[in-house]
């Protein structure tokens, strides 16, 4: 089968690797992709927005199969706008229509999801302009610190965490009357600050059943022992041992079931994948936010854990047969580091040239910022690519990865040292 992946990170590659070693592949596309993808697949160039475009080369190139990796395009529409086309009733779309993205694409929308299917999340009230006056009180009943979550996307830097009352409250305000982050922050969610450790689980659910991948964790901030501005993400794990099996199986009855449910009893017909952001508190999870895609780069951690023909996988959730599914998991520990350009998650420099790839012994490589011309491959993003290594156990993985990041040159690398530390038991 010919199949298209929609994106251009180091989680479509790690899809793009994971979708070639299966034998019911023909040829593989990926667009727009990158320098990696471009080694192993056919890179097209075509932008994730371009709904008409991918449309005509879906039509053009027999394309039975289409994967949507980041959340753009789903929060769009993209699946409802190939689905309306009779020329593509018999395409396969992995990622949810419009609604079901809405898990994602607005807060205010999927805590009400959760409330509604009483599926444990932070204590939280949605502010706008109309009862804006009211917040006061609500920001008054809550103890520090202040969570505010602008409604919409916001390229991850909607959500403020604040220490101080009377700062929440001016926030607030700019977010809502002066649209610190435009139309995303006309509406807001407050909620109640949660502490606890982060873990993310992921399934993929053909809208009646679900297939359970394997967990992660995700390092988001850019520095060392977490500090410094948010990013994408510079490195995960899995699995996460606190994931254990009561804290599983209390995630499927508590979270994973009844939001399977709720979708199907709002009449929001769901095939792709969703991601569980938890938080893990005193051995009881909640939701933190929901996304409508797989994290990156858990994709990278996660993967390479799935010994299952993941083509196969991916064709059972699209003609709704994941009921008969049964996932083959590695059980080694997968680590993956990103190599970021420095200066990343703020202006950075592109451009430079990439060497000693070739050299790296044990560890899997997924580009993401990266560009290949005539054998040359540059940098060209802040996440330039991610490795990941699988070994029996976190520091194992950490010192065979830690080994290969060395033999990768380019100016301005930059990553993280200290991924998996604060899991080793
Ligand atoms: P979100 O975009 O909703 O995932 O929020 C981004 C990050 O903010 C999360 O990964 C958490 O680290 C943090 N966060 C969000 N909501 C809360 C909360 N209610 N309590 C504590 N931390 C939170
Ligand atoms: N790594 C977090 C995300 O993909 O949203």
């Amino acid at each position: 089968m010919n199949v298209l992946i929609i994106g251009s990170g180091g989680r479509e590659s790690a899809f793009a690797h994971a979708i070639k070693k299966s034998n019911l592949l023909t040829t593989l596309f990926v667009a727009p992709g990158n320098g990696g993808t471009a080694k192993i697949a056919e890179n097209v160039n075509l932008q994730e927005n371009d709904f008409e475009g991918i449309s005509h080369f879906c039509k053009q190139n027999k394309i039975e199969l289409i994967l949507i990796g980041p959340e753009v395009p789903l929060v769009d529409g993209i699946r409802d706008f190939l689905e309306k086309d009779i020329e593509l009733k018999d395409l396969l779309i992995i990622g949810p229509g419009k609604i079901g993205a809405q898990l994602e694409g607005s807060k205010a929308f999927s805590k009400e999801f959760m409330l509604n299917y009483k599926i444990p999340t932070a204590a939280y009230k949605t502010f706008n302009e109309l009862n804006i006056n009211e917040s006061d009180v609500f920001l008054e009943s809550l103890s520090p610190p202040y969570v505010l979550k602008a409604d919409g996307p916001a390229a991850g830097k909607g959500v403020l965490i604040i220490d101080n009352l009377i700062e929440a409250k001016k926030e607030l305000r700019e977010m809502i009357l002066d649209k610190k982050f435009g139309e995303s922050s006309s509406q807001v969610v407050i909620e109640e600050f949660l502490s606890g450790t982060e873990v993310s689980m992921f399934v993929l659910t053909d809208g009646e059943s679900y297939v359970i991948l394997p967990e992660a964790k995700d390092y988001k901030r850019i520095g060392n022992n977490d500090t410094g501005p948010n990013t994408g993400g510079m490195g995960a794990v899995s699995p996460v041992y606190f994931a254990d099996k009561n804290f599983t199986d209390k995630v499927i009855q508590q979270i994973i079931n009844p939001t399977i449910k709720g979708l199907k009893n709002e009449n929001i017909s769901y095939k792709g994948f969703i991601f569980f952001g938890l938080i893990n508190c005193e051995g009881n999870p909640k939701v933190i936010e929901y996304n409508c895609r797989m994290g990156d780069p858990e994709t990278e951690a996660v993967l390479p854990r799935i010994k299952s023909d993941f083509l196969k996988l991916l064709i059972n959730c699209g003609t709704s047969n994941l009921r008969e599914t049964v996932l083959d998991i590695d059980n080694r520990t997968s680590l993956t580091v990103v190599l970021a350009s420095g200066g990343y998650p703020a202006a950075f420099e592109k451009g430079y040239p990439i060497s000693g790839v070739e050299n790296v012994e044990h560890s899997l490589i997924f580009e993401a910022g990266t560009k290949t011309d005539n054998k040359l491959t540059t940098t060209n993003g802040g996440r330039v690519m991610a490795l990941t290594s699988l070994a029996t156990d976190i520091n194992q993985a950490r010192e065979k990865i830690y080994h290969d990041i060395e033999k990768i040159n380019y100016t301005k690398k930059y990553f993280r040292t200290d991924i998996g530390e604060d899991l080793i038991i």
